[in-house]
């Protein structure tokens, strides 16, 4: 018998039971090099199609397919023992049936090995939530700004100041909870809607632009590591600021590639000694 005890991921279920115990810390991971470093720190690794984005220089999250979504699900996977690993379905891959989205998110999960899907919708995809769940495959869901929709919404704004659009999230979140997901992402929305939708759902709220009081939190990595130097949104802060170091690293490494100081004797084999 091997000596080895594979530790195991917090699953789905033990995530759903985190609410009211404490925070649920939660960070999107593309790859394996960046998922084993979060991983020992974090309990739920999302991969988002934010990759779209982050790593594709896309404008949106429209272009992602779902052969990207399982080859980074698959990369992070390698690097995740510990977190609960959930991948987003992308767009257009499960929004015409529930079908569809049985049969895209089986895939995910057989292709990957990660512990659930996330979906963005409210009403409109509860049914679908609960078609996925009652046949093995765990949801995250996702409400407020949906990416997904940004087309139909009009750009990434911060949701729910009037009345009417601060009860389509109350309900849409309400029907995601009861059809079955595990918990939900709510995303760019007012701090007191979002502090509402917590203390009213029994399931766990993960917050990204939306409350402190949410049940845990979630930012785009690179974003918190301050890979990009451009624009930041308010919501984000950045933990570290990368973007300099590695532009001062790609200089430092062009000049002395340029005075041909690098490589030195210690990078190269077989050298002969300098006379
Ligand atoms: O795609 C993503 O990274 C997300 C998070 C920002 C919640 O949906």
């Amino acid at each position: 018998m091997s000596a080895t005890i594979r530790k195991k991921r917090l699953s789905p279920k033990a995530i759903e039971a985190m609410k009211g115990e404490r925070p649920i810390a939660s960070l999107t991971a593309y790859t394996t090099p960046i998922a084993r470093l979060l991983d020992p720190h974090c309990d739920l690794l999302l991969v988002g199609d934010s990759l779209g984005m982050v790593l594709y220089g896309m404008d949106s999250t429209l272009g992602v397919t779902l052969d990207m979504m399982i080859a980074h699900g698959q990369a992070v996977m390698r690097g995740a023992e510990n977190a609960c690993v959930i991948v987003d379905l992308p767009f257009g891959s499960y929004q015409e049936s529930k079908e569809q989205a049985f049969r895209n998110g089986a895939r995910i999960m057989q292709e990957t090995g990660c512990d659930g899907v996330k979906l963005e919708g409210g009403e409109e995809m509860a049914e679908t939530v609960e078609f996925l769940v009652r046949r093995g495959i765990p949801v995250f869901g996702h409400v407020g700004l949906m990416p997904q929709q940004v087309n139909t919404v009009g750009g990434f704004r911060t949701l729910g100041r009037g009345d009417e659009e601060a009860d389509r999230i109350r309900r849409d979140a309400q029907a995601i909870a009861n059809a079955g997901a595990f918990a939900v992402v709510i995303e760019g929305t007012v701090e007191p809607l979002a502090r509402e939708i917590t203390a009213a759902l029994a399931i766990p709220t993960i917050g990204i632009g939306a409350s402190a009081a949410c049940d845990g939190q979630i930012l785009v990595c690179d974003d918190m590591l301050g890979i990009f130097e451009d624009f930041t949104p308010r919501f984000v802060k950045r933990f570290a600021t990368l973007a300099p170091q590695i532009s001062d690293a790609a200089k430092t490494y062009a000049q002395e590639v340029k005075a041909r100081s690098f490589p030195g004797p210690e990078h190269v084999m077989g050298a002969k000694p300098r006379s």
